[in-house]
């Protein structure tokens, strides 16, 4: 078991390639159960793990609940309406005090701001849970499942169709580290943050990989052997769904035409929750290209890859 160099995952970008490979490799030895540390063991006992979400989730507070039991351990939900912060307490004190009473912190907010702070004022480690900007769990469980469908990253070229939002940024760094051409059909403004874009430049760079951003989702699709897309209207951009359903729907829904020019042997994944017949139609998310509830079952897997790195 390898530790890992930061005691924070605020973004996939804190994780080196090597990193990113170990945590994946030992997913798939919890979900194979060929390791020592195979589920049903107690190697977390004694260990307490506190969620504090500013938003819904089903996934990843279930993943991560599940995965703390199932490892032994406990853990403490904190809506964050119910805490004193709702009230004006600051993130540094609420960091400071969570740290007093568990082993672990995972959160999902608003602004990644949040996560900075949370992760500067936090005694011990802090797992970003999904942020307007990052949701580097969720890159790990894609990995994993790109992995466990094509056996190796070499040589391979994923599609991203839709809005540069959280999922994206972490997807396409995640990608870029790991040695993953990419191809990104995004419409014009929607594209991810200049940061992002540098370092998917970069890592791409010293893989010989490559990078590009189209308006045409046909150019991006055309021979992938990966597509993935996620809603167009995230948690907070509530405000803007007519203008959003009416630039994405019409040219960036992934439907059966789209998927037709993707490989034969090509795999569609999806975050989740998905909004059929508008990013997603029902047809390819229940088809036969869709892995999405693979992807979906090794948020687990990743999630408890991640704990017992970061705890043991
Ligand atoms: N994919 C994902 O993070 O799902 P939840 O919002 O349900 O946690
Ligand atoms: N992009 C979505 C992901 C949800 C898991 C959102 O932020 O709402």
């Amino acid at each position: 078991m390898i530790s890992l160099s930061k005691k924070y995952l605020t973004s996939i970008e804190d994780l080196s390639e090597d990193e990113i490979r170990y945590l994946i490799s030992q997913a798939i030895e919890f979900k194979t159960k060929k390791s020592d540390n195979g589920n049903n063991n107690q190697i977390l006992a004694g260990k307490t793990l506190a969620l504090m979400f500013e938003k819904p989730s089903t996934r990843t507070r279930l993943s991560f609940e599940a995965a703390m039991y199932q490892l032994g351990g406990n853990t403490i939900y904190l809506n964050a309406n119910d805490l004193q912060l709702s009230r004006g307490e600051s993130i540094q004190d609420t960091a400071k005090t969570i740290s007093l009473y568990v082993d672990c912190l995972v959160s999902r907010v608003h602004s990644h701001n949040t996560i900075i702070e949370l992760s500067q004022n936090c005694k011990i480690p802090l797992i970003n849970g999904l942020s307007d900007l990052y949701h580097p769990c969720q890159s790990l469980a894609d990995l994993m499942t790109i992995l466990e469908y094509k056996k190796s990253f070499k040589g391979l070229t994923l599609a991203w169709i839709g809005d540069g939002n959280n999922v994206c940024n972490d997807l396409l760094m995640g990608c870029a580290k790991v040695g993953i051409n990419i191809r990104a059909a995004i419409p014009e403004g929607y594209e991810p943050p200049q940061h992002v874009l540098e370092v998917v430049t970069h890592e791409s760079k010293l893989k010989q990989t490559d990078f590009t951003i189209v308006r045409e989702p046909v150019y991006a699709v055309r021979n992938a052997d990966v597509v993935v897309t996620d809603t167009f209207v995230s948690i907070g951009k509530e405000k803007e769904v007519d203008k959003r359903k009416s630039i994405f729907i019409p040219k960036y829904q992934v439907n059966d035409q789209l998927m037709s020019y993707s490989k034969d042997n090509a795999i569609f994944l999806h975050c989740l929750p998905a909004k059929r017949g508008q990013e997603v139609t029902s047809e390819v998310i229940d088809g036969k290209k869709s892995v999405v509830w693979d992807e979906a079952e090794n948020r687990l897997h990743v999630q408890k890859s991640l704990l017992v790195s970061l705890l043991i």
